[in-house]
């Protein structure tokens, strides 16, 4: 029987966010260092198969949104199959993944035949040159196509996501906002959050987009709760919705339904804290590996601590965790 899995806090925990790979085709400058990252051995690698088994048990206990993240998912080997083994999984009622779009349009009709409900794009500037410069080489061009063929593909509602990064972005509000009537997607801003590479950013970097919003007399604040991850804003001059993501200055911890798998076999119960659990010593008895699912779920923190005075960044990079 499907348990729906609560954590101390009751909050029912129904959505599990799984980084494939901390490699990447790009080095965003928010998220890699320009070096690069070192190879993680092979053998801390989770296998597809393992990934799977893991899922499996995650699915029991009340896993049914699945989102798979990186680094860039698709330069994984084998993801198609790890696609269609998750997808095979009971209880597994939607699959989304998250992709910085260079490989999108060879991989969007694969992708929904392995079982891709709809995709996320990462996209933090229209304009060509801004764009190769944030992702230390990006091809802008190969994103746009990427989009239009997923859409072909089905992988529809197409959520794009705008790191808003002061001093670099701020000012593309409106050419986002027509992008997104013209293509039919949904544009989401999110604040920067200082994770690995960003923390020590300048407070320039940092911006309210709350307030930067309001200041456009065409958009109407329509959130129903600040407890919603995406707050809606309404532009009536388009007829369309935006999405915010105020991750700095918001906190929506109270209705957090998530718990994150990075690709070396680490459990994260919340994105900005440095606890994590080794799921590697449970993957050969599954009876275990539920106990010790449940246990982590238990202990869930209530909160993040990115507003207190002793609020220490973490550790990970954005690359080993996938958002
Ligand atoms: P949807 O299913 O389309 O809502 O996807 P998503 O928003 O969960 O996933 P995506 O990978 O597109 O992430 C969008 C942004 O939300 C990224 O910047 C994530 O870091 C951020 N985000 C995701 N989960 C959390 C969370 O638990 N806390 C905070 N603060 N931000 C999160
Ligand atoms: N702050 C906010 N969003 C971030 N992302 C990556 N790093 C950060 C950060 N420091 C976004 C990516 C991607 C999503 C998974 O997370 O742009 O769209
Ligand atoms: Fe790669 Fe995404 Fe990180 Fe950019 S943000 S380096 S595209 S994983």
């Amino acid at each position: 029987m499907l348990n729906r899995l609560e954590d101390s806090h009751g909050r029912k925990i129904n959505y599990l966010r799984i980084s494939v790979t901390d490699r990447c085709n790009q080095r965003c400058k928010y998220c890699m260092p320009e070096s690069g990252i070192g190879k993680l051995n092979h053998m801390e690698i989770l296998r597809n198969e393992e990934i799977i088994s893991f899922v499996k048990v995650a699915a029991e206990q009340g896993i049914d949104k699945i989102r798979i993240t990186g680094g860039e998912p698709l330069v994984k080997k084998g993801i198609l199959d790890l696609i269609s083994g998750i997808k095979k999984i009971d209880g597994i009622k939607e699959i989304g993944l998250t992709t910085n779009g260079q490989l999108l349009k060879e991989f969007a009709f694969d992708l929904k035949s392995a079982g891709i409900n709809r995709i996320n794009v990462s996209l933090d500037s229209l304009n060509p040159e801004k764009y190769r410069y944030m992702t230390r080489g990006g091809v802008l061009a190969k994103v746009l196509n990427g989009i239009t063929k997923a859409t072909e593909a089905g992988l529809t509602p197409i959520k794009v996501n705008t790191v808003l990064i002061g001093g670099f972005n701020d000012n593309e509000i409106n050419d986002f906002m027509t992008f997104a009537k013209k293509n039919n997607i949904i544009w989401r801003l999110i604040e920067l959050m200082p994770i690995g590479e960003v923390s020590n950013w300048s407070n320039m970097n940092y911006i309210d987009g709350a307030t930067l919003l309001n200041n456009h007399p065409e958009l109407t604040n329509i959130t129903k709760s600040s407890l919603e991850k995406d707050k809606t804003f309404y532009n009536k001059n388009l007829d369309i919705s935006i999405k915010l993501i105020n991750s700095l200055t918001g906190k929506f911890c109270e209705s957090c339904n998530r718990i994150r798998l990075t690709s070396d076999g680490k459990l994260k119960p919340c994105l900005h804290s440095n606890i994590e659990y080794d799921i590697k010593p449970f993957l050969n008895d599954l009876d275990k590996m539920t106990e010790f699912y449940k246990e982590i779920i238990i202990k869930k923190p209530k909160e993040h601590k990115l507003d207190s005075d002793d609020f220490t960044p973490i550790n990970r990079n954005m690359n080993k965790i996938g958002g």
